[in-house]
């Protein structure tokens, strides 16, 4: 069944996608299924008529879902829950949506979203998507030179937030970042919306700050925009190799039936079912299955505002399972690491009864083995290890749960996703054989859902995507299919690293640390970490002349990276170093001081400018306990 669906996906995706299109209540059902634009970039549906929030919430509600809930919220740190139906929902979304065309807000503005995990988070997305506008979201863990890039780059009519999110026991108001925020862009919106919560009261001074409720009070419901299919619905930016993140642009239609397909084949969710996804709306996997995807589908979102630890306990994941009823479960595989620690024996899970769920998906990063087998001994519902990426919107590789099982592999993702046409190819643009690493690539067309293209920056989704293998789009990791076609997703063959589930760029770190007046070349790498997958290191050389103390230089520059990127980078180990390897060319071997961190065996590559400088890091890294330095070895 898999390998039928997947090769008419593959052979005929044309009619394959038209047939799924079907899903989605259209105002005007599409006749062109697939099109190229001048890039020769697949675009899906460019003529069919739709609207997102009218899919997801009005359309229910007319077919008699209006008192099913929509959502359950479950915030222990504020200790608050809350169940919206699908009616509820709908209208307070189409009475926020008012309130933002009272501010001027029409099809095609941006709307920069600042939100924690509250209902509102979902009621604003949803709102921009019923008006044709594009919404942002920034996750709320960036500081505000990120957040001031972002309203820099999408220009933004309008920016909506809450006056703090809730960390743990922590308050932290958001009032003061959107202040500086906008203060650091050069571009500057027209009207800032504050959600108040009572945890702590923002002051609105400026003449463009509006208190939500008010505005809603005023407002009058508002309807449905249609808009195309090749329409954006949203912005989401996601680290790049550089400094500037990239505004990946996802269209309307190819997104919503990517998703409504998604939900039935891969998550086996039927309407009325429960859907939990322990992710946040800042990231991807928060747009497309906290926010849009179970309720495309009629099925029940979960909005969890807490951690999978400590909030009270590791037991929480167990809790909101049963409590209500999911039979999906997704999150990332650091989530489980930090339950495993604290709770090898998983003595909670067995307080409450978990027979509703079905299945455990795991994405963000690999699920290594060891997890895996924790969880799979543990369990008796399939565990299902699923790649993805922003730029994707959907996963790439998966298990089909819900159209034909598969036998699972630890460290696989298992098998392409119909419409993903996955290979491998050697440095040289030849396709790879079974076992054997490479690039992973997907041969053009993108199905539907993927993203459109980079926000105002053609040039830069060819450079980044499309020209290093033309036909193909790079993934940018690296990984191999095994005899039986398991795909197995190795890591990232760039700059990009993996903390925790949440994707940071080392190119971003470095261009912070590079800029302290104290310091004349540096690198960031990331090393190997049990718990969160990866973790920055920054190795720095100060200028000659440095004359400073080296522990208060290392604090500035962790101080520096917590200032301009946040604390979600995590950068919390520097090291001061007299010199780098090179190659003779000037290029820091990267890789190499990786495996070093990593306590691997390394060699002495023959393009080494300074042999010594290899052994002098080796020892600077031993001292200082980086990683497992210690157990590295010259081979
Ligand atoms: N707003 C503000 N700050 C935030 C934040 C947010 N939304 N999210 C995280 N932070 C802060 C944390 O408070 C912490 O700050 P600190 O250095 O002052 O302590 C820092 O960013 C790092 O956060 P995090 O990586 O979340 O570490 P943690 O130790 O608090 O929690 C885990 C560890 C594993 C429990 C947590 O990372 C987790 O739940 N990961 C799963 C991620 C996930 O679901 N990803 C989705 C991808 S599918
Ligand atoms: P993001 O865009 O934040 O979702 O991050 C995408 C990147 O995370 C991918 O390019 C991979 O490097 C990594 N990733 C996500 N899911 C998996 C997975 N299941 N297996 C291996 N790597 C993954």
């Amino acid at each position: 069944m898999y390998q039928d669906e997947f090769r008419r996906s593959i052979d005929h995706p044309e009619a394959f996608w038209a047939e799924q299109a079907k899903r989605i209540p259209w105002f005007t059902p599409p006749t062109t299924i697939l099109e190229y634009d001048e890039a020769n970039h697949a675009r899906w549906f460019v003529d069919g008529e739709l609207n997102i929030c009218h899919a997801a919430l009005d359309h229910h509600v007319e077919q008699g879902r209006g008192e099913q809930p929509a959502l359950y919220w479950d915030s222990p740190v504020t200790d608050s829950k809350r169940t919206i139906t699908y009616a509820e929902l709908r209208d307070q979304v189409a009475r926020f949506a008012g309130a933002l065309r009272d501010l001027g807000v029409e099809k095609g503005d941006r709307v920069v979203i600042y939100m924690p995990m509250v209902p509102e988070a979902l009621v604003a997305m949803y709102a921009c998507a019923r008006l044709g506008a594009v919404h942002s979201v920034v996750f709320g863990g960036f500081a505000p030179h990120e957040l001031a890039v972002r309203i820099e780059d999408a220009e933004p009519k309008v920016v909506i937030a809450a006056s703090c999110g809730v960390e743990g026991d922590r308050v932290l108001p958001y009032k003061p970042i959107i202040d500086a925020a906008i203060e650091q862009s050069r571009y500057k919106p027209e009207a800032c919306v504050i959600l108040q919560r009572e945890q702590h009261i923002a002051e609105l001074g400026a003449a463009i700050d509006h208190d939500w409720s008010t505005l809603v009070e005023r407002a009058a419901p508002a309807a449905c925009v249609p808009v195309k299919g090749s329409d954006p619905l949203y912005i989401l930016y996601t680290s790049g190799t550089t400094g500037k993140p990239k505004g990946v642009v996802r269209d309307t239609g190819g997104y919503a039936v990517a998703l409504a397909y998604s939900m039935d084949t891969i998550y086996d969710v039927a309407p009325g079912e429960v859907f939990f996804s322990a992710s946040d709306v800042g990231w991807v996997v928060g747009h497309s299955y906290i926010v849009y995807a179970p309720l495309l589908r009629g099925a029940t979102t979960v909005v969890y505002e807490g951690k999978p630890v400590k909030t009270p306990d590791a037991g929480a994941f167990w809790r909101l399972i049963s409590e209500y009823r999911v039979k999906s479960f997704f999150t990332a595989p650091t989530a489980f690491r930090a339950i495993k620690k604290e709770d090898p024996d998983a003595k909670l899970m067995a307080q409450y009864d978990i027979s509703c769920l079905k299945a455990l998906f795991l994405a963000g990063e690999r699920l290594d083995p060891p997890t895996f087998h924790w969880l799979d001994d543990l369990l008796t519902v399939p565990v299902i290890d699923h790649w993805w990426q922003t730029e994707t919107g959907w996963p790439i590789a998966a298990n089909l749960h819900g159209l034909e099982p598969m036998p699972t592999k630890a460290g696989s993702a298992t098998v392409p996703v119909p419409g993903f046409d996955v290979q491998i190819l050697d440095r040289a643009g030849e396709p790879s054989g079974a076992m054997e690493q490479g690039s992973v690539v997907i041969k053009q067309p993108l199905p539907p859902g993927c993203l459109a293209g980079i926000w105002r920056d053609p040039k830069r989704f060819h450079s980044a995507y499309m020209a290093a293998f033309p036909g193909y789009y790079l993934t940018g990791d690296g990984g191999y299919f095994d005899e039986d076609g398991y795909l197995f997703i190795m890591g990232r063959t760039d700059d990009v690293i993996n903390i925790a589930g949440h994707r940071l760029s080392t190119g971003e770190m470095e261009e912070v640390v590079g800029a302290h007046p104290a310091v004349a070349e540096c690198a960031v790498i990331g090393i190997h970490d049990a718990l969160k997958g990866q973790l920055p290191v920054g190795l720095v050389i100060p200028k000659d002349g440095f004359e400073g103390d080296e522990v208060t230089l290392e604090n500035e520059l962790i101080g520096l990276v917590r200032e301009k990127i946040g604390p979600i980078a995590c950068f919390k180990q520097v090291l001061v170093v007299d010199r780098l390897p090179k190659t003779r060319s000037g290029k820091i071997l990267r890789k190499l001081l990786r495996n070093i961190a990593d306590g691997q065996e390394f060699g002495v590559p023959s393009t080494i400018d300074d042999p010594a400088s290899l052994q002098d890091v080796h020892e600077a890294m031993k001292e200082r306990a980086v990683g497992a330095a210690d157990e590295a070895r010259q081979v």
